[in-house]
């Protein structure tokens, strides 16, 4: 049984790609330092797919922690590295703490492939890398423009990074450049557990719902939109695991093109702020309580993908609606609210 290495496999992202790995016959293995998570998802995973996935808890920019997990694991078929921070806004306010995160990490990453033969690495990138794009839909040769917090141009120097290593090291590079992943898995037993107050518009959309929160804030509804608010391109957090399974087979089937490929994982479909709002209404029943605030900082006015590339590449294509993330992201709030995660 192939074993890949998830990095951040307990966090939002992670634990849905680890899932769908497991359910595609994977062997996984976690790494994860819990500054973002919580361990009891591994039992939430068990219960869902059969399997509670092997799992070590430390930071991977402890270099030595690190090297001694390769040197226990030498036997891994790939890595897929989500281990960051990953809120715009919170970079802001801790760039150092983003840049070391974020860069080391993957440093010690690298390393550990080098000194252990390791060949295959999907990383998690994200829209953030093109700022606000030229033109619209933005494709994978948009230049990176200048990022507009830390936390985006973190994940600027880790494609350069890996870019400049697919030169020198023999690894190949499948870099996921995702757009605003929302939603949870159907069981409602894994989903987004932002800790605090969330950063990000649908966790924060259900929390009001809920009664954890008192009202939304709309961040600004005077941008050039047709309803003013900002647009972006919202993708059900399962078509994105599944997009990390296919990166991953890809790979090991020897089907890259390039030592370095990239893909936009979004749906092509842009939302504004209303519309997501609306369409929670429409799915919940419940009318949501927000109000109109003004912008915020870092923010982008309208962002969404051309996504031709990975459908006619990798052959995938994200199959859910707004509606059907929102209702998922509803019903895990709900199952949040007795109990579960
Ligand atoms: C979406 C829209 C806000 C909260 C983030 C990460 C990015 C990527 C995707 C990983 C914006 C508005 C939000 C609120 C609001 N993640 N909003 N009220 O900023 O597009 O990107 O997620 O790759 O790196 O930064 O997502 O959900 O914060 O905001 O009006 O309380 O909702 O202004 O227009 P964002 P978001």
């Amino acid at each position: 049984m192939k074993k890949i290495l998830v990095t951040g496999g307990t966090g939002f992202i992670g634990s849905h790609t680890v899932v769908e790995l497991q359910q595609h016959g994977y062997e996984v293995v976690i790494v994860d330092d819990l500054s973002n998570s919580s361990v009891e998802v591994l039992d939430q995973i068990r219960k869902i797919t059969g399997i509670r996935p092997a799992f070590e808890q430390f930071d991977l920019v402890d270099r030595e922690r690190t090297a001694d997990f390769f040197a226990r694991h030498e036997q891994l078929s790939g890595i897929i590295h989500f281990a960051a921070f990953k809120a715009a806004g919170e970079s802001m306010e801790k760039p150092l703490e983003y840049y070391r995160n974020n860069v080391v990490s993957l440093l010690n990453i690298l390393d550990g492939m080098k000194m252990h033969g390791i060949r295959d690495i999907v990383f998690s990138s994200s829209c953030t890398v093109y700022g606000q794009p030229d033109q619209l839909p933005v494709t994978e040769d948009a230049p990176f423009k200048t990022a507009w917090s830390p936390y985006g141009n973190t994940k600027q120097i880790c494609e350069d990074i890996l870019r400049f290593n697919t030169l020198l090291l023999p690894i190949r590079v499948i870099a996921l450049r995702y757009f605003n992943p929302i939603g949870a898995h159907d069981s409602a037993l894994i989903g987004e557990l932002p800790l605090g107050v969330p950063n990000n518009l649908v966790p924060f959309i259900t929390q009001t719902a809920i009664g954890k929160r008192e009202c939304l804030s709309v961040f600004g509804n005077d941008y050039d939109t047709p309803d003013g608010t900002a647009i972006r391109d919202y993708i059900h957090v399962v078509d994105l695991a599944r997009a990390h399974v296919v990166a991953v087979e890809r790979m090991i089937q020897g089907n890259c093109l390039h030592n370095l490929e990239v893909f936009n994982l979004g749906t092509g479909i842009g939302f504004t702020v209303m519309e997501v709002i609306q369409s929670f209404e429409r799915v919940s029943g419940v009318k949501l309580n927000y109000r109109i605030a003004p912008r915020r900082a870092g923010d982008v006015e309208k962002v969404w993908a051309d996504t031709r590339l990975a459908n006619e590449t990798l052959g995938w294509k994200a199959v859910h609606s707004l509606d059907e993330m929102m209702l998922s992201a509803w019903n895990w709030e709900k199952a949040l609210a007795k109990g579960v995660g």
